[in-house]
């Protein structure tokens, strides 16, 4: 699993895997901050976990880090990539390593709002119903084939917070149970 922030998707995922909904296990977790919250949730359910070294670039990883990063993931027998806000870019070491097998979570309902804050987005655009998408990765930003989607409903009372709260909550639902499903899908 691949997380720059909090890790509320894998404490969820962890969650539906240790209740039993989810036969699935968390090889390693990784994040390319060493003070995001998903490495404190890593600990918490004790999973392995790597950082990834410092890039030089924001949206991405150097070529030979993310050669590594997929070296990593194979060797600790990882068969399909979860990411949950991971804010890079996988370009081909990434890509070419796990055909068909990267997913991401996106807090819209795709293809409406990619891209950063896409609760805000969805809130200045004044539509009445946003939610969360399950997509493939492929090489551009959020626009790989659709696999699930719930939808959230906006509120008048909303403000951006408490509209990411609901749609938050609207993820950890989707996420394992699509995970559940994931190799009759590939
Ligand atoms: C989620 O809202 C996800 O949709 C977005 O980043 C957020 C990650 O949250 N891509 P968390 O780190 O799992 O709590």
């Amino acid at each position: 699993m691949l997380g720059s922030g909090k890790g509320s998707n894998l404490d969820s995922i962890a969650r539906a895997i240790s209740s039993g909904d989810l036969l699935a296990d968390v090889q390693l977790v990784v994040s390319d901050s060493p003070s995001a919250g998903i490495l404190d949730v890593s600990r918490k359910w004790g999973l392995p976990s790597i950082t990834i070294p410092a890039s030089r670039f924001k949206t991405r990883l150097e070529p030979e880090i993310e050669e590594e990063l997929a070296c990593s993931l194979k060797a600790a027998g990882v068969e399909i990539v979860v990411l949950a806000g991971y804010m890079r870019m996988l370009k081909s070491p990434m890509l070419d390593a796990f055909p068909r097998a990267i997913v991401n979570i996106h807090p819209s309902l795709l293809p409406a709002f990619p891209g950063v804050d896409a609760w805000r987005q969805a809130l200045l655009a004044g539509v009445a119903v946003t939610g969360c998408t399950v997509h493939w990765v492929d090489g551009g930003m959020d626009t790989g084939s659709v696999i699930a989607q719930r939808e959230v409903a906006i509120l008048d009372s909303d403000t951006p917070e408490t509209l990411h709260a609901r749609i938050q909550e609207a993820e950890h639902q989707l996420y394992p149970q699509v995970l559940n499903s994931l190799r009759a899908l590939q």
